[in-house]
């Protein structure tokens, strides 16, 4: 590193929101280092490079010393399965992924390991990393859900405790799953984050956490240890833009989280049946409810009792 850590501290830029989740042209996005510094002064918003199962952009970034950013890597395990890591100095994401990540590459497939996700979460928190789970709701083999046995490890409380966060906004994601990520933080009692996971320039910055003060990356990474949760402190809100909107588009979220909202959505949650770890958190959400009472009325309609 070129400049020792007191001075670096010192000259520390600060950020009053940070996009937790974006790619680099080190996996594969198109995005350069270089245009993430540019853009990200232009708007005075941090970053967090997160490349598939890589670290040169967000060591890059960081030493570059000029914007707000934690290193960090998205890991993809051998069930394909990602998680982040955000680290609070590059020399244990670096350690970390010398010692548990490239060792384990698979050479046709850039964000699959060999190693399983229930030895590269339990040691990723050996070296001091806080780790999410981005897009949980997401199709296919991204979602936390995909089969059984993932749900069951990850949801097993010991292995639970290796998760911090669940990414609850995501701008790949459909605005229905985001929310059902946030109900499934609210379930598992977990702190949020949100990130663009922007594969191109002009997508970084559509989601981000947004902290209402000027935060330099060592303050960030303190708050993220302790209890985030979306309403339950003001210093934190979730905004997404979509495309060149600038319209914030979560206030439903803001919404479901006023006193009397809140309630109601609790309330439909528990109209099922007692929460259970093992079932499906998802089943339980008020949209699949709604749906299975249509299924019902329509195949009544179809089919009258006599
Ligand atoms: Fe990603």
């Amino acid at each position: 590193m070129s400049e020792s850590e007191p001075a670096r501290q010192a000259s520390a830029p600060r950020a009053p929101a940070m996009d937790m989740h974006v790619h680099t042209k080190y996996s594969d996005a198109s995005i350069a280092v270089a245009q993430l510094v540019e853009l990200s002064q232009s708007r005075r918003l941090g970053i967090c490079v997160c490349d598939h199962n890589e670290i040169r952009g967000a060591i890059e970034l960081y030493e570059r010393n000029e914007i707000v950013t934690l290193p960090g890597i998205e890991i993809g395990s051998a069930e394909r399965l990602e998680f982040l890591c955000y680290f609070n100095d590059p020399g244990s994401l670096e350690e970390y992924f010398v010692r548990e990540v490239e060792p384990y590459k698979v050479n046709r497939y850039y964000a699959k390991l060999s190693k399983s996700f229930t030895e590269l979460i339990p040691a990723a928190k050996q070296y001091g990393a806080i780790v999410a789970l981005p897009h949980p709701f997401a199709p296919g083999w991204k979602n936390f859900n995909f089969n059984r046995k993932r749900k069951e490890k990850l949801l097993e409380p010991s292995f639970l405790e290796h998760l911090d966060l669940i990414e609850v906004i995501n701008s790949h994601i459909p605005d229905n799953r985001n929310f059902k990520a946030f109900l499934l933080s609210e379930i598992l009692d977990k702190s949020v984050c949100a990130g663009s996971d922007a594969h191109r320039l002009s997508e970084v910055g559509s989601a981000y956490l947004s902290f209402g003060a000027m935060l330099t990356a060592a303050q960030i990474f303190d708050l993220l240890k302790k209890r985030i949760k979306v309403g339950s402190d003001q210093r934190f809100n979730f905004h997404r833009t979509v495309g060149t909107s600038r319209s914030v588009i979560m206030s439903h979220i803001k919404l479901y989280l006023s006193k009397r909202d809140q309630e109601r959505w609790m309330l439909r949650y528990d109209e099922d049946v007692a929460y259970d770890p093992t079932t499906m958190p998802d089943r339980r959400c008020g949209i699949d409810r709604r749906r299975r009472e249509r299924q019902e009325a329509d195949r009544r309609r179809k089919d009258p009792p006599s």
